[in-house]
């Protein structure tokens, strides 16, 4: 009888990494697959598009959990969440990344006995006022299957007295999304181009939504300050997270020689298409860390710490913290032509879904 996998999502960079795991259970036999979104994203620009663009089937079953408090968007996720289990019990639940979707999931197939694998497992950035090293912590306790993106996955989770069986060290699902995307992406830049009025490496492209830049006033304000001032260098684009957008509006910021296009946020495939192209990207995003790695871009991380260290080490990405001058210095420098020269870290080879799927198949015939 066919093995069932449920996969279960919730927000805009869960979409990237469940993508090609589905596509790559696909193509091995003796799966059913099921797909459900918890709806804590659930704006067309949030969610919707990147169905579309990544291919995934429409989701079984939608929970609408929508925004609250960590407790209540929880709460209401692991509530949903078990009604749909105990209809349909699966035999393996795979969850992603770091959200509160990927723990309140993870909780629940924990409690009722049901096989949990956790894809990104193992990255931890030591800080736990980030509400997602938290989930990452107990996600990664909770979970049957642990799929590392990079090897200090492993270490951290060695450390943490987890079974090294159940650790599989496969690389990073969201380059092979990317790796898949990019020929798709790069037809859009023309239309692009034209659009945000831009030119190939002459302009810079910025991210902000972690609570700690975005939900004090003061510290968004002196950011998006820094962000026109280097604008003044090299026109910026910077698509909007509805997170800083709910504070954003009331910010007094705008110079009057500030270059910054504020734009919703966009696609997948536009998105990327402006990372390869950017002659600088900003970000406190863990993705776009690993993304521009890929593509060679130069990142600043505006974050004292990152759960992704590989990035620093080996790619193309630079710490600055939220120290604002640093922030300036260094993007100046790198509009002088200083940048840091990376590699592609070991297994970021766009295969990573595929050796999910070898586990996964290995799993399921041990029953
Ligand atoms: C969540 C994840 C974060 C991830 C990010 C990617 C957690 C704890 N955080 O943060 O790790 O990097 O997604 O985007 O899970 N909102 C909308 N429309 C939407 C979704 C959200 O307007 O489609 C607004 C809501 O008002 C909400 C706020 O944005 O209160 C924040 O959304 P939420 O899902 O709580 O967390 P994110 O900041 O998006």
């Amino acid at each position: 009888m066919a093995a069932e996998i449920l996969h279960v999502v919730g927000t805009r960079p869960n979409f990237m990494k469940v993508a090609p795991v589905i596509e790559a259970l696909q193509k091995k036999n003796g799966f059913v697959q099921r797909l459900i979104h918890t709806g804590q994203h659930y704006d067309i620009n949030m969610s919707h598009v990147f169905f579309e663009e990544l291919g995934l089937p429409l989701p079984d079953a939608s929970l609408e959990v929508g925004s609250g408090s960590h407790a209540v968007q929880t709460a209401q996720i692991m509530i949903r969440f078990e009604q749909a289990l105990l209809q349909q019990r699966p035999d393996l639940v795979l969850v992603y990344g770091d959200v509160n979707s990927t723990v309140a999931a993870a909780l629940v197939c924990a409690k009722l006995g049901i096989p949990v694998g956790h894809v990104e497992a193992g990255l931890r950035s030591f800080d736990r006022t980030m509400p997602e090293e938290l989930n990452r912590l107990i996600t990664d306790q909770i979970s049957d299957l642990l799929f590392t993106p990079s090897a200090d996955g492993n270490e951290n989770l060695r450390k943490e007295g987890v079974d090294g069986e159940r650790v599989h060290l496969v690389g990073n699902v969201m380059i092979d999304t990317l790796v898949r995307s990019l020929p798709e992406a790069l037809k859009r830049w023309p239309a692009l181009q034209l659009s945000l009025g831009l030119h190939e490496k002459r302009y810079g492209l910025i991210t902000l939504h972690r609570p700690s830049n975005v939900d004090d006033l003061a510290t968004l304000s002196a950011m998006v300050a820094a962000v026109e001032e280097i604008s003044e260098t090299l026109p910026i684009v910077f698509p909007v997270h509805p997170r800083t957008r709910q504070r954003i509006g009331s910010l007094d910021v705008n110079r009057t020689d500030a270059r910054v296009s504020y734009t919703e946020p966009l696609g997948y495939l536009d998105f990327l298409a402006l990372q390869y192209h950017a002659a600088l990207v900003m970000t406190d995003s863990g993705g776009m860390q690993e993304e521009t790695t890929y593509l060679n871009v130069p990142c600043l991380t505006i974050r004292e710490n990152t759960e992704r260290p590989v990035t620093l080490t080996m790619g193309t990405n630079d710490l600055v913290g939220t120290n604002m001058a640093l922030l300036k210095e260094r993007a100046l420098r790198i509009c002088s032509g200083q940048t840091k020269h990376g590699r592609v870290p070991p297994l970021w080879d766009g295969h990573a879904s595929e050796r999910i799927a070898d586990v996964v198949k290995a799993y399921a015939e041990q029953g």
